[in-house]
């Protein structure tokens, strides 16, 4: 018989989760205004909210807590961190910070001014946001496959070379401050970003004289997807990967609640002393001294180590596998994904999901109020209500794509908890016509609306 694949770890803490009844998550999501952030987490019994800061750290990891070094200047744990990150990205200097929108907002900080543009692929919400509050703009040249869920392309997280060329020659060099690529794609749908596309970018980049960036929290997911998909990968290891990769680009932000399995922390790699020096200046003013930024010396030590624990093929493949476990029994359902599945997510297509209901109320985050009511599973809108309104217009902006991430939080849930999720899917998809109406927005923030938006069932 052939052995079955199967985790390449054991679990040596649990927490209990809590279950509900239907009757009591009516009444919990409808004092939350139908904003699924506003459910305490005991309302919530599988929670697919997000893969940022939710995974389990490793013995390692947990050991290397015990070492950290609470030194404000020349702690060991910053040099630590400093190795570990040159060593895996090859990146000469770095800050750290607290998470990664701060590590956008002392990189930003440096780089933009108000009416700059900065193009990319399907910019992920704080970047936009970040670029945004500066009254800049985020330009998205990712390729047109991204939209098509249904279409098979291995690398949809790709930078159309086209659309990023014509925004290099309509605006001047001095207005483009940075390229941001981010790997993986999140917005379309943890899609990665193949090698031949980062070189070309960087390439092109050169070309015309304009940094890159690559929004890194799931660098060590793309990574993987590259030796997994890309032709002239499969032999190489996952950090001979990584630090390719990472020749493509000038610096990089990171946030490390993703791949590097930590609960906080972040960081921006440079390869540019004079940015770095610029950067520091923001640093030591937002997210504090250089030797920590924002971070304990025990949270600088379990990241360090976090980076060799994310970049493991084992750990890996046993990740990515059970992403697209519950994907396939969604698929298998006929249940509309984002295909191929992504790293870090499944992501429902909502509008084919929910046919019946207008896209002015709402679709993605109807499938999120439906799928909590019937299992107690918390997935996230990734639709019209964190696309914000157009800043200019002050319109709403209808994305392509109006989707339900289902984010899996590294080394947390079984494969039992799969099971559970695709089957409480399934049955809203069962009565998926009955679903007509969706919500109307009762209170908004001009920026970021959705982490406190108030809603009203229609
Ligand atoms: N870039 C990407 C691609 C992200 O996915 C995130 C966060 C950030 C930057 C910001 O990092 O949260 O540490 O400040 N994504 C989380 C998510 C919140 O749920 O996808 P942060």
């Amino acid at each position: 018989m052939k052995l079955p694949f199967a985790e390449s770890y054991k679990t040596k803490m649990v927490e209990t989760i809590h279950r509900s009844s239907r009757a009591e998550r009516e009444q919990w999501i409808k004092e939350a205004k139908y904003n699924l952030f506003n459910l305490r987490s005991e309302q919530v019994f599988i929670d697919l909210l997000t893969d940022s800061g939710t995974g389990a750290m490793s013995d390692k990891q947990w050991s290397e807590m015990m070492l950290g070094d609470e030194s404000y200047a020349g702690a060991s744990s910053y040099y630590k961190l400093k190795d570990a990150i040159k060593d895996i990205t090859g990146f000469e200097y770095f800050l750290p910070t607290h998470q990664g929108r701060a590590a956008e907002n002392v990189l930003f900080s440096t780089l933009i001014k108000a009416g700059d543009v900065v193009p990319g692929n399907s910019h992920f919400d704080t970047t936009k946001g970040h670029i945004e509050f500066r009254h800049a703009h985020a330009v998205d040249c990712t390729i047109d496959e991204a939209f098509h869920t249904e279409l098979d392309y291995p690398f949809k997280g790709n930078v159309d070379l086209n659309k990023l060329e014509t925004v290099l020659k309509q605006y001047p060099k001095e207005q483009i401050p940075l390229i941001i690529v981010t790997i993986t794609n999140n917005t379309s749908g943890g899609q990665p970003v193949s090698m031949k596309n980062m070189r070309e970018v960087h390439a092109m980049a050169a070309k015309y004289g304009i940094p890159v960036y690559f929004d890194s929290a799931r660098f060590a997911e793309n990574a993987y997807f590259i030796k997994i998909r890309e032709e002239g990968y499969a032999d190489k290891s996952i950090r001979e990967i990584v630090k390719e990769m990472f020749s493509y680009a000038d610096g990089m932000t990171m946030s490390s609640k993703k791949d590097a399995i930590v609960n906080m922390g972040g960081f921006i790699g440079f390869n540019n002393k004079e940015v770095y020096d610029k950067a520091t200046m923001y640093n030591i003013l937002f997210e504090g001294f250089i030797n920590y930024g924002g971070m304990s010396g025990r949270d600088m030590n379990a990241l360090a180590q976090g980076l060799y624990d994310g970049t493991e093929f084992n750990y890996l493949e046993t990740r990515i596998k059970q992403v697209a476990y519950l994907g396939q029994q969604l698929r298998d359902y006929g249940i509309p994904t984002q295909y191929p599945f992504g790293g870090h997510a499944i992501f429902i297509d909502a509008k084919k999901f929910l046919h019946n209901v207008p896209k002015e109320e709402y679709i993605a985050q109807t499938l999120g109020v439906e799928l909590y009511i019937e299992g107690g599973v918390r997935g996230v809108e990734i639709g019209t209500i964190l696309a914000d309104r157009d800043p200019d217009t002050g319109k709403n902006r209808y994305p392509d794509l109006e989707l339900l991430r289902l984010a899996i939080p590294r080394r947390v849930y079984s494969n039992n908890h799969m099971d559970y999720i695709a089957a409480s899917l399934i049955n809203v998809f069962d009565r998926r016509n009955e679903i007509k109406r969706g919500f109307k927005i009762l209170k908004e923030a001009p920026i970021l609306r959705h982490f406190t938006v108030e809603l009203e069932k229609l």
